[in-house]
């Protein structure tokens, strides 16, 4: 299988099942699929067994002779964090079932299964699995430049400040709001020869029309009304290091006139002076917007967008990077945890469920926020998917895991009775059934859980 960060992977799976023939059709299965099996035919071989190896996976059977799957689940739960367990069941009992869930198991399958039902049961545990542990475990956090992620698209942006630390080139970064590209300009700045000189950021959009020019460029003594002395610019401030021209998009045209000089010439003039100055300043910019859109309304300058976009880091929204969201929900949850003197907060497989699905328009600026507050609000340190925001969890698509007919009358049912404490009437009141049904429906699923061949 093909985890997450790509990289072709050769888990390791034990089969526990008393039936050779079963233990045999999902050796074979699995094995064409790259897993490398091992088998037990009951659940003391398979302690005996687990306590030497390690598994990613544990596949058992639930009616065994002797001692029963159950045990396995529960062992596998308390002493291996690392490992996945899969149930298989000769049908859909509700006792059997249930208690399977409750005990740990990841998933179960129902005999007489598919390959594909067994092929897609055992990747969903996997990545279950993969996730929890990239989210959960005290994996070293990939980091590079401060930056944290994985992902492919993130490897290459790792690839494109590498390069862009070794050049004096202006750099065009863009990205949605939020994405990190004020990260990404300090770290080409701190990357590079001119690390010791300052990094100036300047946010375009946040200064007056009428003060950017000569908050850029600085002003002679009595250039304006108010210009009482001299003062030097944003870009003299930069002097031999970097300028960040952070939201360019919303310069006007006649600024833009005057920084494409500047990009051009590598000169400045104060406001107020006719004399040019030359400066020794990198240039960095970024924009949230689309500024070959904007130059197509003749709202940007064509040749100014040229000059530019000579090297574009394009940083990709979060929702494209699934694995770095796991990352970055660990690391601002251990963030904000050392912050609050708390301990970090941990997520079940729902609730990531819920968070990979989830658009995050804000994306690394909403996640880190949306973090904050959970650590400070919770009491506890378990993240369930009704700790999360409505608009998380109304942005989860109706069905998520397929379910078969019988699989969800029995949770529809489980829960049902959870609801009413266990009383059989009101249960059957409500599911629209009379009691001798449900009667037949619960006795039927518990005689029926035993190992049916497949
Ligand atoms: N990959 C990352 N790893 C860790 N923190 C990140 C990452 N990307 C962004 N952040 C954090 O998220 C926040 C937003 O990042 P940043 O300000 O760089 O985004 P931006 O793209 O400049 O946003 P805007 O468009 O709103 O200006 C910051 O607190 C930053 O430290
Ligand atoms: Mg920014």
């Amino acid at each position: 299988m093909t985890n997450l960060s790509g990289s072709i992977s050769r888990e390791r799976i034990l089969v526990v099942d008393d039936s050779a023939a079963t233990r045999e059709v999902l050796q074979r299965n699995l094995s064409s699929k790259g897993y490398h099996i091992f088998t037990a035919s009951d659940v003391e071989e398979a302690f005996h067994i687990l306590g030497k190896e390690k598994f990613d996976l544990v596949i058992t059977d639930l009616k065994m002779p002797k001692i029963s799957g159950l045990e396995l689940i529960k062992y596998v739960r308390e002493n291996l964090a690392n490992s996945g367990i899969m149930m298989i069941t000769g049908y859909p009992s509700i006792n059997g079932a249930v208690d399977a869930m409750k005990s740990g198991a990841e998933e179960y399958l129902v005999k007489p299964f598919t390959d594909e039902e067994l092929f897609s049961t055992v990747e969903r545990v996997l990545d279950k699995l993969h996730k929890r542990h990239l989210v959960n475990s005290a994996v070293v956090l990939a980091k590079k430049h401060g930056i944290i992620g994985q992902s492919k698209p993130m490897q290459e942006i790792f690839r494109l400040i590498d390069k862009a630390t070794s050049t004096d080139a202006i750099v065009l970064i863009s990205g949605e709001s939020g994405t990190g590209k004020e990260l990404v300009a300090r770290a080409i700045h701190y990357g590079s020869s001119k690390c010791s000189a300052p990094f100036v950021p300047v946010n375009c959009g946040a200064i007056p029309d009428n003060l950017l020019e000569s908050e850029l460029f600085g002003h002679i003594k009595g250039a304006f009304t108010g210009a009482c002395e001299t003062r030097a610019g944003f870009f003299q401030t930069a002097e031999g290091g970097t300028i960040f021209l952070d939201e360019i998009s919303d310069t006007t045209l006649p600024m833009q006139t005057k920084l494409l000089r500047v990009l051009q010439n590598k000169e400045i003039c104060m406001v107020g002076s006719s004399r040019a100055r030359r400066v020794e300043t990198r240039i960095l910019a970024a924009s949230n917007k689309d500024l070959s859109l904007l130059v197509k309304k003749g709202l940007f300058r064509e040749d100014l967008f040229y000059r530019l976009n000579v090297v574009n880091i394009v940083l990709p929204p979060l929702r494209e990077r699934e694995s770095d969201i796991l990352l970055l929900l660990r690391y601002f949850s251990e963030k904000s945890a050392k912050a609050e003197g708390k301990q970090p907060l941990r997520f079940t497989d729902e609730t990531l469920q819920v968070l990979i699905r989830y658009s995050w328009p804000g994306n690394i600026r909403e996640l880190e926020n949306f973090i904050q507050r959970l650590v400070i609000m919770l009491d506890r340190e378990t993240v369930k998917p009704t700790d999360l925001l409505p608009s998380m969890r109304y942005s989860l698509p109706q069905s998520g895991v397929y379910k078969t007919l019988a699989e969800a009358e029995v949770e529809h049912i489980q829960n049902v009775l959870d609801s009413v404490d266990g009383n059989k009437t009101r249960a059957a009141e409500i599911l629209g059934i009379d009691r001798k049904t449900l009667r037949e429906k619960l006795s039927h699923t518990r005689d029926s859980s035993s190992s049916n061949p497949i």
